[in-house]
């Protein structure tokens, strides 16, 4: 190596020790200390993000160049200034990146700084620079993260270096309030360790991005309203604060997401028209007395009408352009383009190099040299190119390991040694530690459950998931021990029969059913379906689903929105299987959704999913979600003591519960065609913009 970095290396890694705040309470900690578990769950989408940070030289953009390691999960990049922040790398010669970005490695999230080092004359390939050598081309110096706090701290906006602090989103400390966002900005002290909290209590911020001084720190925030459930846009508005404490906060645009400064007074930053397009506004913000002023901030659009344009990045060095994510109508790709201020004319960027896939959030560095952007590495990046298919997450919870499955609706045998789970179309059984998968069934399924007694024996519905009352759904048991995997249908009608879980005795299963006009509980006989017996559990003109047997066999755990009926809102509850006893469990504030309840296996907790958290970052700064704050949680089987288990900006749900706990070790498919096809947010697809004046009817629906 030509410069000493290990001294910046050794340096660097004291930083792991910030954040010792967030320490699991003894209290809570001693509850869950059962016998030994686990959890497997799926994420929407989450195994096919195969991320990397690339850039692109403005003046001759025909060469991409892949940034980060080709591994891990790298997305959110910063360009830090090489002179600025870190005193080791002030001697360097050469022409180098100096990178900072969120990755994710192992299950949990972390913020880097990769020094990267080419020489422009060399015309280096990409090729050349990546995965080969990466000990000269690259130095990987962790900043911040939680691989020593178990997910209890996650990063997912993007960062900022601003002298020797690190500026970032985490979303580790509880606001204590069901349903508020967890996400606030912290400013860290990388030489000290020492870290602010520089949003106030009880208020969300997203997105931060500090001033080309360092002075000032802008955030699009909620206020005091809260969180409303949106998952298109925010309706964040835009407040500045003083870097260095917090202090001087102040709102300086109303209605407004993801701001970026061009200079110490100047911000672009993004909002949804009334004409039902995004589109970039600038707005130069008056400063009296030293301190911005709030009253009289005039916001001008600068990209026109016809296209999406979001997520913009100023440019410092030279102002006359900025860098913009769009969707164009026609296109189902998000592309990164350059906006000519001056002229008002834009510069595809992306859609030459590769038209077929999404790019996201751009960043400018320093010298208005160099737009960065991430995307999906595809097959062709020489670092790993397949889906995972098993991956161990990290869990803040001792004696419980988590684990994200390639596929949906997981259920653990009784023993833990296997799971069933349905990816579309079939379902499909493996060993719990990832191997040995086959297709049991290749139709169309949704929810699995195995019986307690008959060995192999799974349960799940057929038919089209998010259906109607009167849909063609029937639930079926499969014998996957048998050659012939014994088919039998257990429902008759096939009224939106669905979510089967089996009693622990081995004698029947509850499930909900739309044949009374509303989705109530029924339970029925295990083994010659509802012909052999029935009787109807709970009865409303609401929706019952979702329902989970308890191991000791004295609970049923479902989700209702009885409440609220046809409102979207779901809360859990639990009735004795013969119908009384019912008590909630748990409500995610008004108008949440708690689902897919799922008892551990010693009965005591049970693990959801819920909006409880609320979102974790601006929607549309990632791949579509339909429920973007879909996150996991485990509750004491009383309802009380909610422990959050996952900290995501994605959907994550449908958990499992099972015996098994040794540690999951990440297990790749080995047929990697699916990486990268995910889609981009679906509410931003337009065919036409005639329809978009009638306030978004046809984007909110998804
Ligand atoms: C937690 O445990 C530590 C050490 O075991 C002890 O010093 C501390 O007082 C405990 N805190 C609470 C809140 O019980
Ligand atoms: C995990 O569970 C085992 C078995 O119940 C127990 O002996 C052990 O103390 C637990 N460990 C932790 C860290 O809770
Ligand atoms: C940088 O170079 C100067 C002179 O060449 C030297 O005095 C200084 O110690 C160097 N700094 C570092 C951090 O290596
Ligand atoms: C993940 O963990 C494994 C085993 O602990 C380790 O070998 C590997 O380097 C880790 N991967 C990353 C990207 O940190
Ligand atoms: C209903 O079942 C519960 C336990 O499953 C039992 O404690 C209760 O006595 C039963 N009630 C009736 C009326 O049978």
């Amino acid at each position: 190596m030509k410069y000493s970095y290990q001294k910046a290396l050794s340096c660097f890694f004291l930083f792991y020790f910030l954040l010792s705040q967030c320490q699991i309470s003894n209290a809570t900690a001693e509850h869950y200390r059962g016998g030994a578990s686990s959890i497997a769950f799926a994420t929407v989408g989450r195994p096919r993000y195969a991320f990397d940070i690339y850039s692109l030289r403005i003046s001759d953009p025909s060469k991409e160049l892949r940034l980060t390691d080709g591994n891990s999960i790298n997305f959110n990049g910063y360009f830090a200034s090489v002179s600025s922040a870190l005193p080791f790398l002030k001697n360097y010669s050469l022409p180098s990146v100096n990178l900072v970005y969120v990755t994710e490695r192992n299950g949990s999230t972390s913020i880097y700084l990769d020094a990267v080092h080419f020489s422009p004359s060399l015309r280096v390939q990409p090729r050349s620079l990546l995965g080969v050598s990466t000990q000269f081309n690259r130095v990987q110096i962790p900043l911040v993260g939680d691989d020593k706090f178990n997910g209890l701290v996650s990063m997912k906006d993007r960062p900022s270096l601003v002298g020797q602090s690190l500026v970032y989103v985490s979303t580790h400390e509880n606001p204590g309030k069901p349903r508020a966002s967890w996400s606030a900005v912290y400013s860290t002290q990388l030489t000290t360790g020492s870290t602010l909290r520089l949003t106030p209590k009880g208020v969300a911020d997203f997105s931060p991005a500090v001033s080309p001084s360092g002075a000032w720190t802008a955030v699009a925030s909620y206020g005091e309203e809260g969180w409303h459930g949106d998952i298109q846009e925010l309706g964040t508005d835009i407040y500045v604060v003083s870097t260095l404490d917090g202090s001087n906060r102040i709102k300086v645009i109303e209605h407004g997401g993801w701001p970026s400064w061009a200079d110490d007074s100047t911000l672009y930053f993004h909002r949804r028209c009334d004409d039902g397009w995004w589109g970039v506004f600038k707005a130069v913000l008056t400063v009296e007395n030293g301190r911005f002023h709030s009253k009289s901030t005039v916001a001008e659009r600068v990209t026109p009408r016809g296209l999406h344009a979001f997520t913009p990045a100023a440019s410092v060095a030279n102002k006359n352009f900025i860098a913009v994510a769009t969707r164009r109508p026609g296109s189902q790709y998000r592309h990164i383009e350059l906006f000519d201020v001056v002229l008002s004319e834009f510069i595809e960027l992306t859609r030459t190099i590769s038209p077929n896939a999404h790019h996201y959030n751009p960043f400018i560095s320093p010298d208005s040299a160099l737009v960065g952007y991430h995307k999906c590495r595809g097959t062709t990046s020489g670092g790993r190119t397949n889906e995972l298919h098993v991956e161990s997450v990290n869990s803040p919870l001792p004696n419980i390991s988590l684990f994200r499955i390639g596929g949906s609706f997981p259920s653990f045998s009784p023993d833990g040694l296997r799971i069933a789970y349905v990816k579309s179309p079939g379902v499909y059984v493996m060993n719990s530690d990832g191997s040995g998968a086959r297709m049991v069934s290749s139709r169309s399924a949704f929810s699995t459950a195995w019986d307690w007694k008959r060995k192999g024996v799974v349960y799940t519905s057929v038919g089209p998931t998010f259906a109607s009352e009167t849909s063609k759904v029937d639930i079926i048991s499969i014998n996957v021990d048998d050659d012939d995997l014994s088919y039998k249908t257990l429902t008759i009608g096939g009224e939106n029969n669905a979510f089967p879980s089996a009693s622990p005795d081995g004698k029947w299963v509850v499930f909900r059913s739309g044949r009374s006009g509303h989705k109530n509980l029924y339970i029925m006989d295990a083994l010659d379906g509802e012909k052999g017996a029935l009787h109807r559990l709970t009865e409303g003109p609401w929706s019952d689903t979702m329902c989970n047997w308890s191991p000791d066999g004295d609970w049923i755990a479902f989700a209702s929105d009885r409440e609220d009926a046809g409102s979207g809102s779901f809360e859990l509850f639990k009735i004795h299987p013969n119908g009384t006893g019912l008590q909630k469990l748990i409500q995610s504030g008004s108008g949440g959704r708690t689902n897919h309840p799922w008892f551990s296996p010693d009965g005591k907790y049970i693990a959801l999913t819920s909006d409880y958290a609320g979102v974790s970052s601006e929607p549309i700064s990632n791949p579509h979600q339909f429920q973007p704050y879909g996150d996991l949680f485990v509750i004491k089987s009383d309802g009380s003591g909610i422990r959050r288990l996952t900290h995501n900006s994605y959907e994550d749900g449908t958990p499992t519960w099972g015996l098994k706990a040794s540690v999951v070790a990440n297990v790749e498919l080995s047929d990697s065609e699916s990486l990268c096809s995910f889609e981009d947010c679906r509410w931003l697809s337009i065919s036409t913009t005639k329809s978009l004046g009638s306030s978004n009817r046809q984007c909110a629906e998804i």
